[in-house]
């Protein structure tokens, strides 16, 4: 337990498993100023291969903007974030772009673009490339509508013909189209009623081991939560406060934790996570 409590840099960050090499993301004694508020406080975090990592926190702790420092929009005030060993904030622009390809993202808020069909929308990132022929494309943006559960009679259909569900299953398969090894989520299910949380739970469950996928996602909802995350950092107190398997994680003393996982629906999903560790053992 005490491993899962961040106190001194070398504490940071448990592995998930000895053999995982080096970290795909690594975050260092990173700040954020907006003016005079701090928004992070001397944050580290290590995100390994393979992992989905979660990331949770009270509204307005800065994980998105986190996340935005992951992906190089923004640049933290002081220390650094690398990302596949290359330092996110001295990268220069043809190099950002080079990593961006190996990257996919689903914010939470503007997933489409309103003026382009599904089809086109899928398509962007590839034939923004300018390396691809049309027909390589057609057939890509068809499989990637597969993989995500949508048919091909939905192509041609414009952004607000689309249920909630389906703008988030378009705006996956947007993001996998470069076939990226690292894949972000901000808030992948808010908005979606149980059943097509639930699907859209498995469907990146499935994504997750089929493509080989490290994921790191933002999430408040305890059920998505529990379901995927192979780790989970909590970000209280400006920083990292915690970081390690959910079980863990929910033993540690400290007043978000409680208020945030132990509250009757934290309860519930607990229950729902105790019976599958137990089946799983049951079945080792
Ligand atoms: N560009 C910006 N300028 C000033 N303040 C910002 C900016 N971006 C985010 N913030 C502030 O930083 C804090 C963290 O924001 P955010 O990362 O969006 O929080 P959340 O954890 O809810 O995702 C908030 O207080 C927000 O108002
Ligand atoms: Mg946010």
């Amino acid at each position: 337990m005490a491993d899962t409590v961040q106190r001194t840099p070398q504490r940071l960050n448990k592995r998930p498993d000895e053999d995982v090499g080096p970290p795909v993301v690594e975050i260092r004694n990173l700040w954020t100023r907006f003016g005079r508020t701090v928004v992070h406080q001397d944050l580290s975090l290590d995100i390994y291969a393979g992992e989905i990592l979660s990331i949770v926190g009270g509204s307005g702790t800065g994980k998105t903007v986190l996340l935005r420092q992951m992906l190089g929009l923004e640049r933290p005030s002081q220390g650094s974030v690398k990302v596949f060993g290359e330092d996110i904030s001295q990268a220069k622009p043809d190099q950002l772009q080079h990593m961006r390809n190996h990257w996919g993202m689903l914010f939470q808020q503007g997933a489409l673009y309103s003026a382009l069909t599904v089809f086109d929308n899928i398509a962007l990132p590839m034939r923004e490339l300018r390396a691809l022929p049309e027909d390589v494309i057609r057939d890509a943006v068809l499989l990637k509508m597969d993989m995500v559960g949508l048919g091909p009679e939905h192509a041609n259909k414009m952004p607000s013909d689309l249920s909630g569900g389906m703008i988030k299953r378009a705006a996956l398969a947007r993001a996998l189209a470069l076939e990226p090894r690292l894949l972000f989520l901000d808030e992948p299910t808010a908005g979606l009623d149980p059943d097509l949380s639930d699907a859209f739970v498995s469907l990146i469950q499935t994504l997750h081991s089929e493509l080989k996928l490290t994921v790191v996602m933002v999430t408040h909802d305890l059920d998505t939560l529990f379901a995927l995350s192979s780790r989970i950092a909590v970000l209280a107190e400006k920083h990292v406060l915690a970081v390690g398997p959910a079980c863990d994680v929910l033993r540690v003393q400290h007043p978000f934790i409680k208020h945030f996982f132990l509250g009757p629906r934290g309860q519930r999903a607990l229950e729902v996570l105790e019976e599958r560790n137990a089946q799983n053992d049951s079945e080792d």
